[in-house]
């Protein structure tokens, strides 16, 4: 069953097109606030500005319940395979749960399985931090490089920009395009000498990673012999097998569950190039906040449930209002990564049409997420967001302190910024002249965080999986496959085969083959 199957949704949609038409501002009385803005963990979620009201939310919790989101929050903490299409069980909440809970997959308890990989990765860490670590001419490492796409890239990557305060000496480099420029520049950037590479792939078998990779093997090999791989290479993966095969020394590899999906995995050893940024300890404390959001999550009462609300928020636009795009604007170029990967979390989870059954979905599914951060967006396209013809909801994100700062006075106008921001987009301001006029009534969310600390951006990525499960779940698809991503490699594979042979044997369309003929002219 899905949302619109349940008893509610005749309701839902008729409140939702009177509210449509009442402007924000008139939802303010004096319990709005306290129903709509709520804490986790040092982070303030103010959803006040939305189109929601109460009687719409309590519309909402009767339709949770009617679903049993409730039993769907356990099926995914216990270990069910809700991932049905890939009969997986979906446990990132696993990697941040205390050492004495016991998770069963397939009747054995995972949780030894990953603290042991920690104390590996911890163990690991400490030597390439300390400089015990030596490369093949027996000097310490200075670079990283995580080679790496998709989850296997973006969660980490943004992590580590964020926690830029907590970082030591080790340079981290993010290599993941197949795209040549990325590689040519990073070599500019490097001394193979000082540098270790981790090759971050579940299924190892992804083009842009494993090509990279052969391509930097392939250097050290001329430059330093075989011997060299093993005090250059680590790898992160489920494929061990494949891993050796390619060439790297056992101990240096890492593992990896088909229980955890790659938009899921910073907290698995595939973020290893967050705990080599910024410690192990601090990595622990990106897990600590991560498990206080899950506790949230599962004891929470819907009505202050925050991946929840994050997330009805979100399907009222999408599937009530037909407001069809969303916007995350940090206020902190520390999160200045966040939309990239959330893009993945939110639109490779939701962005499906077949529902649990097989069929059709008849409604609409994963919402488009885009957003850079402010003020500089504000710049650029704010233009359309006060005044345009389309409605995007935004959501605002930012940290009240940044202690780092040797210009406090910058990080005040950066927040009096969003905070005008989202007050002007509320309000709007009425003029007679009609190019000057703001009509307002645009809805924003607020995410203000003390602090941006391991502890609280850990409780605050947590809380957006969840909100994406929560998405994935009212519309009745399955969140953690993605084969939508397949045709495309498929195809690539043929047309590649066409370009090296200079031989289009394949039908096509005319565009195609020109465009195919056009590449291969010399
Ligand atoms: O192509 C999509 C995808 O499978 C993502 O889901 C995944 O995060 C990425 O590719 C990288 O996959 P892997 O870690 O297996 O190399």
């Amino acid at each position: 069953m899905n949302m619109t199957e349940t008893s509610q949704w005749k309701e839902i949609t008729s409140y939702a097109k009177e509210l449509k038409n009442k402007r924000i501002i008139d939802l303010f009385d004096e319990n709005r606030m306290n129903e709509f803005s709520h804490e986790l963990n040092n982070i303030y979620f103010d959803y006040s500005k939305n189109k929601i009201d109460q009687p719409l939310l309590d519309l909402f919790i009767k339709m949770a319940k009617e679903l049993n989101l409730q039993q769907g929050i356990e099926d995914m903490f216990s270990g069910k395979k809700i991932n049905t299409t890939e009969k997986r069980a979906v446990l990132h909440t696993a990697l941040r749960a205390p050492e004495d809970q016991i998770i069963k997959v397939d009747g054995q308890n995972i949780i030894p399985l990953i603290h042991n990989a920690n104390k590996k990765i911890e163990n690991f860490t400490r030597k390439v931090i300390s400089g015990e670590w030596k490369g093949t001419t027996g000097k310490s490492i200075t670079d990283i490089v995580n080679i790496g796409i998709g989850g296997s890239e973006l969660g980490p990557k943004m992590v580590v920009h964020a926690l830029k305060d907590y970082r030591n000496h080790l340079k981290i480099h993010y290599l993941s395009n197949i795209d040549p420029f990325q590689l040519d520049h990073l070599l500019t950037e490097i001394d193979l000498e000082t540098t270790l590479f981790v090759i971050v792939s579940k299924s190892f078998s992804t083009q842009e990673t494993l090509t990279n990779a052969e391509s930097v093997q392939k250097l050290y090999i001329k430059k330093y012999g075989k011997d060299a791989i093993a005090k250059h290479f680590a790898t992160v993966s489920t494929q061990i097998e494949k891993a050796k095969n390619f060439g790297i020394a056992e101990n240096n590899i890492f593992p990896m569950w088909d229980w955890v999906g790659g938009r899921f995995s910073l907290w698995s050893p595939a973020g290893i190039s967050i705990p080599l940024a910024i410690g192990f300890e601090n990595f622990k404390k990106l897990l600590e906040g991560a498990y206080l959001t899950d506790r949230h999550f599962k004891e929470k009462e819907f009505k202050e449930n925050l991946p929840f609300l994050g997330a009805i928020t979100s399907i009222i636009y999408n599937n009530l209002l037909g407001y069809e795009t969303e916007a995350y604007i940090p206020y902190s170029e520390k999160l200045k990564y966040l939309p990239d990967f959330l893009q993945q979390l939110l639109m490779e989870s939701n962005g499906k049409s077949i529902n649990k059954n097989g069929r059709k979905v008849s409604y609409q599914t994963g919402n488009i997420l885009w957003g850079n951060p402010g003020t500089n967006a504000q710049h650029s396209f704010f233009q359309l967001l006060h005044q345009g013809t389309k409605m995007v909801p935004l959501n605002f994100i930012a940290e009240k302190i940044n202690r780092s700062t040797a210009f406090p006075m910058q990080h005040r106008m950066l927040l009096s910024n969003m905070i005008a921001q989202s007050e002007a987009l509320l309000k709007g301001e009425a003029n007679e002249n009609p190019y000057k006029n703001f009509e307002g009534n645009r809805p924003s969310t607020i995410m203000l965080l003390d602090e941006i600390t391991p502890s609280a951006l850990g409780s605050l990525l947590a809380y957006f999986e969840h909100l994406t499960f929560v998405e994935g779940y009212l519309w009745d698809i399955n969140s953690f496959d993605q084969f939508g991503v397949e045709l495309g490699k498929k195809t690539a594979a043929h047309i590649l085969e066409s370009l090296e042979h200079k031989k289009i044997d394949r039908i096509h369309d005319d565009s195609t083959n020109q465009l195919l003929q056009r590449v291969m002219k010399d």
